[in-house]
């Protein structure tokens, strides 16, 4: 177990000092809004306009007034931005930031899948590529995913591609019959059950807090199950000091700004998402400078992606702050 430090020397603090002030001052002559996920380095976080976890930002992206968006996280998040407003400039600062788990489903195979299943519903998880969005129903997030599913008349959910948080929901829907597409997070399935138990053994009071992308024995450990953007809201209502944190390296950052008094420990030091890390303060700089990596969905795609992501937004109207159960 661990339990992060977000210390760094002073030569990088020097460096950083510069290509942070490079970052803000392109930023006004740009009219640009840079937002970043929960998981992006922490110097990342220090310059971004808004942060939160992927549905947020893409709302967030929405009718800001300004002409560029530079998205730090990865391409899904971006896509997402880009389907939901098509006539800003959305920027991803490094071009390879992919997200394992998006990869793992393909419009093509999805539609192979559809044949096997003509009676479900597609429900996609915005962690998936725009043509994957495009041949779905209906998307989700990990913070509406109970309630989308649960708003659909179809008794059978062709759920694409997380594994675990279909299993997850399928928990809290047993009328439905879920099928699972077979992704799943790289870097949540880091986590064992032992390391769990074993950081329990040490912290028994600290509540277990995880992402629900984990395996399904770790989220049977879990006292809160949540999205990225559920972990602060917690918090703040607990009467605990010390967590364990279920969830990628860099939600720890953001949790020590807002509770500077709190401890965060994590049952593995292997909870790192590489792609998310691939995004720094240099890549942020160089994308405002160059204008890259401009995201172009082609139109088709793109209407067809932003009807399966306006049907969620329609069905999820409350604050993405939403906790999907408490157990
Ligand atoms: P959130 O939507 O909870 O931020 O999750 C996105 C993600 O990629 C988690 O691995
Ligand atoms: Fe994808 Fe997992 Fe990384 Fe999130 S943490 S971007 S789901 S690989």
């Amino acid at each position: 177990m661990i339990e992060p430090e977000i210390e760094q020397n002073e030569t990088s603090k020097e460096t950083k000092k510069k290509l942070r002030e490079k970052v803000l001052r392109l930023k006004k002559e740009r009219n640009a809004y840079i937002v970043a996920h929960n998981y992006q380095n922490y110097e990342v976080q220090e310059v971004a306009d808004i942060l939160g976890d992927s549905l947020a930002l893409s709302k967030a992206a929405i009718g800001t007034g300004s002409d560029v968006v530079v998205f730090c996280g990865v391409d899904f998040m971006a896509e997402s931005a880009k389907i939901l407003n098509p006539e800003k400039k959305v920027l991803l600062p490094v071009r390879e930031a992919d997200c394992p788990m998006a990869l793992m489903a393909t419009g093509e195979r999805l539609r192979e899948k559809k044949k096997e299943y003509p009676d479900a519903a597609v429900v996609c998880y915005v962690n998936s590529s725009a043509e994957v969005k495009a041949e779905s129903d209906i998307a989700c997030t990990s913070s509406n995913a109970i309630k989308i599913v649960k708003s659909l008349p179809h008794k059978q959910i062709l759920f694409v591609p997380d594994k675990n948080l279909g299993h997850y929901v399928q928990r809290f829907c047993p009328e439905k019959e879920i099928i699972l597409w077979q992704g799943f997070c790289t870097t949540h399935i880091r986590i064992t059950p032992e390391e769990v138990l074993a950081t329990k053994a040490k912290y028994p009071n600290a509540p277990f807090i995880v992402h629900p992308e984990c395996p399904p024995a770790v989220i049977d450990l879990a006292d809160h199950v949540c999205a990225t953007s559920g972990f602060s809201p917690f918090i703040s209502k607990s009467q605990a000091d010390t967590f364990i944190i279920g969830t990628e390296v860099g939600m720890i950052y953001k949790l020590k700004k807002d509770f500077p008094n709190k401890r965060f420990v994590m049952p593995t030091e292997h909870f790192v998402c590489q792609t998310m890390k691939m995004t720094t303060l240099g890549w942020v700089a160089h994308s405002l400078e160059t204008l890259e990596h401009d995201i172009q969905i082609p139109e088709d795609i793109r209407r067809r992606a932003e009807v399966t992501l306006k049907r969620m937004m329609d069905v999820s109207n409350d604050h993405p702050n939403a906790v999907i159960a408490s157990y």
